[in-house]
Order: structure tokens, then sequence, then C-alpha cells
């Protein structure tokens, strides 16, 4: 008996689309969809141009979310992808759409490396994306905290991988860089510091209980595959592999693979090791609830010798100067 599951049983999955990422007088290869009552309707089919008209008529009919279909995900994210450095700079756009639109952009950008990490396209999509965050994010204190506040707090590698590119980037910022290729190296790195997350099991990767010793020993690997992987596809700066293999060292000689001082880390992976620290405390997990902000700079703080101390001072300020009080 066949198991499959006849094409017109499955139901189709909806996404929804900010208005404000489709451009005026553009030709959307994709279907879109509103909803009307409970219903998922076609609104305008693929290859018509989306005009000025169309998106008056939406607005005045009060629609503000748009639908594309999960079959045309692929098409709507390359569209997205090519007009996302139009949309960031758009003064016609509010921020928070701004923020919104880049990091949904990101999230499915990051999904598309993980399940797919050798393939060279998509670490150039990645370096393109990593363009529009540093222009985003250094445009000032508003951005990223727009970025802050749409960030999921439900952790899988992909969101992580994107949130931490993006405290990675307001952080050195928060240190006076103004270099932006010495930024944008940074993050790179950060974007795919875990890259080599790619080779291990879900099974594992979203463990409900402690890991075996073994599957920890697993789990160590994950920097150095990182490099292999990125080796393989050589499309990346010789700076930017730093953070992919560094960011579980820690001062002290407490981290891994090489146990290396803080001293010994390149600038970069000290970056990255304070924020990804952050992030998996922040968000959460599958074995284990999330904590709020400053409570999980303050265990960090008392690590002492963990983490760069000048480092993770900045970050406490970026992240808001009222709760520095409480550390
Ligand atoms: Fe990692
Ligand atoms: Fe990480």
């Amino acid at each position: 008996m066949s198991l499959l599951i006849p094409r017109n049983q499955i139901a189709t999955q909806y996404l929804p689309i900010y208005m404000e990422s489709l451009r005026i007088d553009t030709v959307l290869n994709f279907d879109l969809y509103i909803k009307i009552g409970g219903e998922m309707v076609l609104y305008r089919s693929a290859d018509l141009p989306f005009t000025e008209r169309t998106r008056d008529k939406l607005v005045a009919n009060k629609v503000l979310r748009l639908h594309v279909s999960s079959i045309s995900r692929g098409k709507y994210q390359k569209y997205i992808e090519q007009n996302l450095d139009k949309i960031l700079t758009d003064q016609q756009v509010p921020e928070e759409k701004k923020a919104g639109i880049l990091y949904d952009t990101s999230r499915a950008l990051m999904k598309d490396v993980l399940e797919n990490p050798t393939y060279g396209e998509n670490i150039q999509r990645s370096k393109r994306l990593v363009e529009n965050q540093v222009s985003y994010i250094l445009k000032g204190q508003e951005a990223f905290h727009n970025l802050l506040r749409i960030s999921s707090f439900d952790y899988y590698t992909y969101t992580h991988s994107v949130n931490v590119c993006t405290f990675a980037i307001a952080l050195i910022q928060q240190m006076g860089c103004k270099d932006e290729q010495y930024i944008y190296n940074l993050g790179i790195g950060a974007l795919l510091h875990d890259i080599g997350k790619s080779k291990i099991s879900e099974r594992i990767l979203n463990k409900r209980t402690s890991l075996s010793s073994m599957e920890f020993e697993l789990m160590k690997k994950h920097p150095k595959w990182g490099i292999e992987l990125l080796t393989g596809t050589d499309l990346i700066e010789a700076s930017s592999y730093y953070p992919v293999l560094q960011h579980h060292e820690r001062g002290l000689k407490r981290g891994y693979p090489n146990g290396l001082t803080l001293d010994e880390m390149h600038e970069y992976s000290r970056i990255v090791a304070i924020v990804d620290t952050f992030d998996a405390m922040t968000t959460k997990r599958v074995y284990q609830g999330a904590i709020e902000t400053f409570p999980a700079l303050k265990v960090m703080f008392s690590l002492k010798g963990e983490y760069d101390c000048e480092l993770l001072k900045s970050f406490a300020e970026l992240m808001g100067p009222e709760g520095l009080a409480s550390i």
C-alpha cells in the first residue's frame, strides 16, 4: 500500500510577508495571497508587476499582510535578497518593518546555508546579506534595538547564527570601530560561526537531556568542521575564519578546541565568544528556559577571566545602561 499522500490532499502552507518587502514596479515571479475570512485567496498571479495602484488598493482595504505559498518560498527569498539594499535604504519603509524584513530574510537564508553548507552560492548569499546587515546596524543604535525587539527567543542554529551576527556587529561598533571592511569580516565569521553544526544530527543538537561524553566529544568538533566546510568553498577572507574556529575558546585555557588564553584569541573570537554565550543563555532551548538579559550578563561577569572584560562591559552597556547597575 502506498504511503504517499495525494498532492491535492497536502495542505499548502503560506508564509506571511511584509507588503513593504515588495518593490513598486517590479515583476513578481510568485503568486500573492491574502486572507479573507480565515481562507487564503489568490490575490495576484505571478509575473504581473506590483504597481503603486496595487499597493494603494491593498492599503485602502486595510490589507497589511500578504502571503506567499510555501512552494514559492525560494522564489520570494531570491527576490527579497536581490532587493534588500533598496528596501533598507528606502525612506518610505518604516524602520521597524526594515528590521523585520532583514531578520526574516537572514533567518531563511541561514536555514538554506545550514542545509547545504558546501554550496558556494549559499556562502555568496551570506556575504551579500552581511553587507546589508553591516550598513543597516551602522546607522545607529535605534536600528540595532529594532532588530533586537523582533529577534527570535526560540533557539535554532539558524536564528542563533543571525542573532550572533547582529550582536557582534553592534558590539564592535560600540567599541568605536569605524572600519567597515573589518566589521564586515567579523560579521561573516559571526554569521557562519556554527556552520560546522550542519554535520551534527538533529537528535544530538536538540537532545533534551545532557549529552553523553561521546556526544559531547562529537559536538566539540563543530569549530574544526566549520573551517573544513569553509575552506572547501574558499570564498571568505582569512580573518573571518578566526571566530569560526575559536568561538568556544575561553580565557584561562578553559575552552576548546585548542585551550587558548584570551591573548591568543583573535579579537573577532573574543567578541563572538561573548555574544554566542549570551544568545545561548537568553534564548529558549529544548532543555532549559531562557534567562533574562542582565542576570545572564551577571553570570558571564562572574566567570572571571573567561571573557574579555572590556568587551563584556561594552556589551552590557550596549544592552542598556539602566541594567548595568544590577550587575
Ligand atoms: Fe558553537
Ligand atoms: Fe553558537
